[in-house]
């Protein structure tokens, strides 16, 4: 059934912008544009910001709550918005809010799926009807993780994050650990001690046999020598399951994969983990999405 937003008493829609995590990410090479080529499988869970949008008449795209030391010009939803206006010569305009929950620099792809909400939400919004396929496109533009929640479905993703096959995930909770440091992702990728040779496995996991293949974060290492609340946090974590970082980090995360017998399994334990953690650690909670909420609003 398609996705119908809440609307605020000032005439807002709210849209949810859902974060992924990285179940594994590995750099099987380097551009010569500096770019990094990637192997990743891409889980969208529940966690997620709010954008909320009002139509404009008059052309203007206004931010109302610009994040502190963003300039609102350079904030990438008002960069998506003005970008898919020039595109399609759009008179129409838009007031933009975000609810911002996910961390920032915390490789959940928070920013870039504001981005991408904000592409999906105005091409029904404008009456677009731009294909799935013109709007990634148009999103690489705005950053690498973005075709992937335009995409819309878990995914093994490669090439700089543009090429994507879909795929079957099981329903997991997520512990997600949040250490308290933003980390700049370019910096962790232009590492010179990044390893950037990790073979291809797409054979292997798309004949599913994931479980005979070692599946890592490449960008962990060099994440962690930088910053040690990282490690820190990976360690609390793995007492009780294997930990890995998401993305570029700062997060960290283990999964429970839910038992069919036992109804509500992975949550209790993902629960009951999350009730032991230490005062000065923070965390959540969050379950798989087997889809992007606005996964119609493009078409294929
Ligand atoms: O595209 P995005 O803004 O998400 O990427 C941030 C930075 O991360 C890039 O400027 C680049 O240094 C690095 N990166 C990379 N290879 C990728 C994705 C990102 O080297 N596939």
């Amino acid at each position: 059934m398609s996705f119908t937003p809440i609307t605020d008493a000032q005439g807002f829609a709210a849209f949810p912008a859902p974060a992924k995590l990285n179940l594994f990410l590995h750099i099987t090479g380097r551009r010569a544009d500096g770019y990094h080529l990637l192997e990743s499988i891409f889980q969208l869970i529940d966690a997620h910001d709010t954008i909320w949008l009002r139509v404009r008449q008059d052309g203007q795209v206004i931010h109302h709550n610009p994040i502190e030391n963003v300039p609102a010009e350079s904030d990438l939803t008002v960069r998506a918005a003005r970008l898919l206006q020039g595109h399609t010569q759009q008179q129409l305009g838009v007031d933009i809010r975000v609810e911002k929950r996910l961390p920032m620099g915390g490789g959940m792809g928070g920013g870039s799926s504001d981005a991408a909400t904000v592409l999906l939400a105005l091409n029904r919004l404008w009456s677009l009807n731009l294909s799935r396929q013109a709007l990634m496109t148009l999103g690489l533009q705005l950053g690498a993780d973005v075709p992937f929640f335009i995409f819309g479905r878990n995914a093994l993703v490669e090439g700089i994050g543009e090429i994507m096959t879909p795929i079957e995930t099981p329903a997991a909770h997520f512990v997600v650990l949040h250490p308290p440091v933003h980390v700049p992702t370019p910096a962790i990728f232009g590492d010179p001690e990044l390893t950037r040779d990790t073979p291809s496995l797409k054979v292997a996991l798309l004949e599913g046999r994931a479980d005979q293949v070692e599946l890592k974060n490449d960008l962990e290492p060099v994440a962690v020598r930088k910053f040690p609340q990282i490690a820190e946090c990976i360690q609390w974590l793995s007492q009780y399951a294997p930990a890995k970082m998401t993305g570029s980090g700062s997060c960290v995360f283990a999964q429970f994969i839910a038992d069919g017998a036992e109804k509500n399994a992975s949550q209790n334990r993902a629960n009951a983990v999350i009730s032991c953690l230490p005062k000065e650690m923070t965390g959540f909670v969050s379950s798989t999405l087997s889809q992007h909420q606005l996964l119609d609003f493009a078409s294929d």
